[in-house]
Formats: C-alpha cells, sequence, structure tokens
C-alpha cells in the first residue's frame, strides 16, 4: 500500500450557517472536505444540494468530496462533477449501472466513487474497482453523523483492501461513520486509506489539530511503509 492517507472532514458536524469559515478551519489540514449530500429519500435525513455546493466551491479551494445518499444519482451526481467537486460518490444500493455511472462522472470531469451501505455485503462489487477511483466503506449505517463505529464492517475493507492490491489497482479506500481517534487506526490496519470524520474533527476546539492528530494516528497504522 503506497498511498499516503487522505483526512477528509465532514461538515455535516459543522455549523451550516458558517460553511465557508467552517471549511477554511481545516483548510491547509485537511486533504478533502467530505459534503454529505441526503435527500430524505435514500436515508431519513435532509442536508443540503447542488446550490449550496457550487456557492461554497467559490469560496474554498480545498478538493470537495461529495457523497450522494441520495436516489437517482444518474439524474443529479453529473452536476457535482460539473460544479467541481474532486470526487463524487454515489451509492450502490441506489445505481443499477454503477460502471456507466462512474463514467458518466469521469467524463464530466470528476473521480468516481461507489458507497456500500452497512447493510450490503461488498462481494459483488469487487469486479468493479477498475472502474473506480474511490470505494466508500460505510462504518455506519448511512443517515447521521455522531454515530458509532461499526468494527464488523472492517472485514469488507480487508476484503477490498486484498482486491486491490492483488490486482494493483490506483483505488481509494475510504471508510465513513464514527472516525475518530480510538477508532482510525484499525480501519488503517484494516486497509483503508481515505478517512472522514465529522464529529471528532467539527466537535474538536481545534479542528485543524484534530485533522493533525487523526493523519499522525493513521500514519502509524499503515500496513505498511514505502
Ligand atoms: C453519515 C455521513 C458521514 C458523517 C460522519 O451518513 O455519511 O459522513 O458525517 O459523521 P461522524 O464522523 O460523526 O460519524
Ligand atoms: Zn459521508
Amino acid at each position: 500500500m503506497d498511498a499516503k492517507p487522505i483526512i477528509a472532514p465532514s461538515i455535516l458536524a459543522a455549523d451550516f450557517a458558517r460553511l465557508a469559515d467552517e471549511v477554511g478551519a481545516i483548510e491547509g489540514a485537511a486533504d478533502w472536505v467530505h459534503v454529505d449530500v441526503m435527500d430524505n429519500h435514500f436515508v431519513p435525513n435532509l442536508t443540503i444540494g447542488l446550490p449550496v455546493v457550487q456557492s461554497l466551491r467559490k469560496s474554498v479551494s480545498i478538493p470537495f468530496d461529495v457523497h450522494l445518499m441520495i436516489t437517482d444519482p444518474e439524474r443529479w451526481a453529473p452536476g457535482y462533477a460539473e460544479a467541481g467537486a474532486y470526487n463524487v460518490t454515489f451509492h450502490a444500493e441506489a445505481c443499477e449501472n454503477p460502471v456507466a455511472l462512474a463514467k458518466t462522472l469521469r467524463a464530466a470531469g470528476s473521480k468516481a466513487g461507489l458507497a456500500i451501505d452497512r447493510d450490503t455485503p461488498v462481494e459483488p462489487y469487487l469486479e468493479l474497482l477498475p472502474y473506480l477511483d474511490t470505494l466508500l466503506i460505510m462504518t455506519i449505517k448511512a443517515g447521521f453523523g455522531g454515530q458509532k463505529f461499526l468494527p464488523e464492517m472492517l472485514d469488507k475493507v480487508r476484503d477490498v483492501r486484498r482486491r486491490i492490491s492483488a490486482k494493483n489497482l490506483e483505488v481509494r479506500l475510504e471508510v465513513d461513520g464514527g472516525i475518530a481517534a480510538d477508532t482510525i487506526e484499525e480501519a488503517a490496519a484494516a486497509g483503508a486509506d481515505a478517512f472522514v470524520a465529522g464529529t471528532a474533527v467539527y466537535g474538536a476546539s481545534d479542528p485543524a489539530e484534530a485533522v493533525r492528530r487523526l493523519r499522525a494516528l493513521a500514519e502509524q497504522a499503515r500496513p505498511s511503509h514505502d
């Protein structure tokens, strides 16, 4: 494994009235900012959509990691790529043809990610890894921040890491949900190399310092060093 860990604070735990400032607080320390889009259909929660992402994009320069927890991603996902998102991740449970949507996203200028929710096995999706830039394993049930990390999800992370290594693929393996100082090391040791953290970053008195601490823990726990 040679990719350096990515730390992606989730603005779901930030103050939505001060979004640009909140993203500014982690710029320079974090690699990506994670933007959770929820539609109250795919998950029973509602957050922000394209207009907010478009406005925020103009105010900050850190790469956007957009996590679409929405139905009908074929209809909406390309708009986020066109708005300048670095990576756009849609859910396997919401998409009939993930390879086609991944191609559309890449053509629209972003990386393409596929997310696997808590109750979905990853095995059927391993064959799709060559068509993806990011595979996101939920370490909670998607829908809300502040939930407890589910260590049993790391079996999926290990399965994906094994396949990425065996096929020598360039795919980011991201974990999302309950990632904090007391869970990031086991996720990194299982083979994750991108870490979403909402509460652990924006619940801290110094979000940038929280990012640096998470990064140090992830670095230490990596299965192998270059
Ligand atoms: C939940 C979101 C997560 C959320 C994580 O469905 O996808 O990105 O912000 O929040 P924490 O880090 O608090 O579990
Ligand atoms: Zn997320």
